[in-house]
């Protein structure tokens, strides 16, 4: 599930970037991005996916360079804030492009979008509706969409499963919200409705539970066209594409799943008397993961209480998903040859807390010791995305490999940085 290949003398690399080298470039922790890993996911949504609007979700993960990347590659964006649109419009991306998420979206969050021009605002409460028309103003005109709940649970996590009723996404298309909120939209002049929106769940790895998504999408759209008489001409199935993060798990077949999204939606279509909307869809772990690969230092080792735990220089501040979703990764030891002994080791981080675990009890060479690199594939989504300032170590930095070429993209946090912010006495 990685980009890393061993080379002959156990060194790793990405993108034909040795690790060891990128260590001594960047020092550690690092995150690399393999641009050309990226750009081939890109296109095997593209080619997957003809006839449809593919946007990359960028809480995933963003900086310049991939945006750029999608950009290059004809893909959309899908952004859940004034920061993420900025940056990507900073960047040079067609905010006309952009889909604007949120189930909270602040002033400044609207405000960027209705100055910048973003394509579409997914609506996800009623309050939003008349707030948004204000904005808008008396002569102009938003596009926007509305985020149904179908009322069909799947995902790889209880916290990460958003298709049912009681999580906090969207209107529920089974108790009438949804139905209520459009009909409003319709009413309003500031506001043109071009679709439905549904996204439920990430790191999904069956294409059922889409099927049963888009029948129930679909037909709210023939009830919606039964009252208001309106053709909707989008509909947006969201992301949530699961990848495998330790070789041998499942993952999701992008081949199949557009397949059968494309049978499902025309014979939906068919049987509800509809003119077949134009699909949207939404990746972001699918895009950016398995490019990505976290690059730690080993800064302990120590055999105590039964078990072996090697600790390294980053965790749970850079990569909190171990902790939240209890996820776990394979890591990968630079420098030792394949036929090296191994023995279960318990990989920590270096937070403050019993939790701040990335792998448990993983085969990794016995003689592994401090100073050794330890390289997490699939590391390029949600991870720096979602990386806090616990303990004050500063956020990593990023950079790209390609073809043997490696850039700085995002630079590390130093710890002047982290300290120019506090400002108090
Ligand atoms: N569209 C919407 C409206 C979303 O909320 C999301 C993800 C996506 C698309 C992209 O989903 P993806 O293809 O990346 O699964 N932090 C969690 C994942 C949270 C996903 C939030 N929404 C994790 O690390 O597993």
């Amino acid at each position: 599930p990685s980009s890393t290949t061993r080379l002959p003398d156990g060194d790793l690399a990405v993108g034909g970037v040795p690790l060891t080298e990128a260590a001594r470039r960047f020092g550690t922790p690092v995150y690399l991005l393999d641009e050309a890993e990226v750009r081939a996911r890109c296109r095997a949504y593209r080619d997957a996916f003809p006839d449809a609007d593919v946007h990359y979700a960028a809480k995933a993960f963003l900086c310049r360079a991939l945006v750029r990347w999608i950009d290059e590659e004809g893909l959309g964006l899908d952004v859940c804030s004034a920061g993420e649109l900025e940056l990507a419009v900073a960047a040079g991306f067609d905010p006309r492009r952009i889909l604007l998420h949120g189930n909270a979206k602040s002033p400044r969050d609207l405000d960027s979008a209705l100055r910048l021009g973003v394509g579409r605002i997914v609506i996800d409460s009623p309050s939003e509706i008349a707030r948004l028309a204000a904005l808008v103003g008396p002569h102009g005109r938003q596009k926007v969409m509305v985020r149904v709940v179908p009322g069909v649970s799947a995902g790889g996590h209880e916290k990460i499963r958003t298709g049912t009723d009681g999580q906090k996404f969207g209107l529920s298309l089974t108790d009438g919200s949804a139905q209520h909120a459009i009909a409003r939209i319709l009413g309003q002049p500031q506001l043109e409705l071009t679709g439905l929106h549904c996204h439920i769940g990430s790191q999904i790895t069956g294409v059922r539970p889409y099927l049963a998504a888009l029948r129930r999408v679909v037909g709210l759209m023939a009830r919606v066209r039964d009252a208001h008489g309106v053709a909707l001409p989008e509909l947006d199935m969201g992301g949530g594409h699961g990848i495998a993060y330790r070789p041998g798990d499942p993952a999701l077949d992008l081949t199949t799943l557009a397949r059968r999204l494309r049978a499902e939606l025309v014979e939906s279509c068919a049987v509800a008397g509809l003119t077949v909307p134009r699909l949207l869809i939404e990746p972001g772990r699918a895009v950016a993961g398995p490019a990505g690969v976290a690059l730690y230092r080993v800064l302990a080792v120590k055999d105590t209480g039964g078990r072996t735990f090697v600790a390294v220089d980053g965790g749970m501040s850079d990569n909190p998903r171990p902790a939240l979703y209890g996820v776990r990764y394979a890591p990968r030891l630079v420098g030792r040859r394949p036929d090296a002994a191994v023995r279960p080791t318990t990989v920590v981080g270096r937070h403050c807390e019993a939790g701040d675990i990335l792998a448990d009890g993983v085969p990794l060479p016995a003689d592994i010791r401090p100073g050794d690199l330890l390289a997490v594939p699939v590391a390029g989504a949600y991870q720096l995305s979602m990386a806090s300032g616990y303990n004050l170590v500063g956020r990593p930095p990023v950079a790209a490999v390609r073809e043997g070429e490696a850039r700085l993209l995002v630079r590390r946090e130093s710890l002047e940085d982290v300290q120019r912010r506090d400002v108090g006495v």
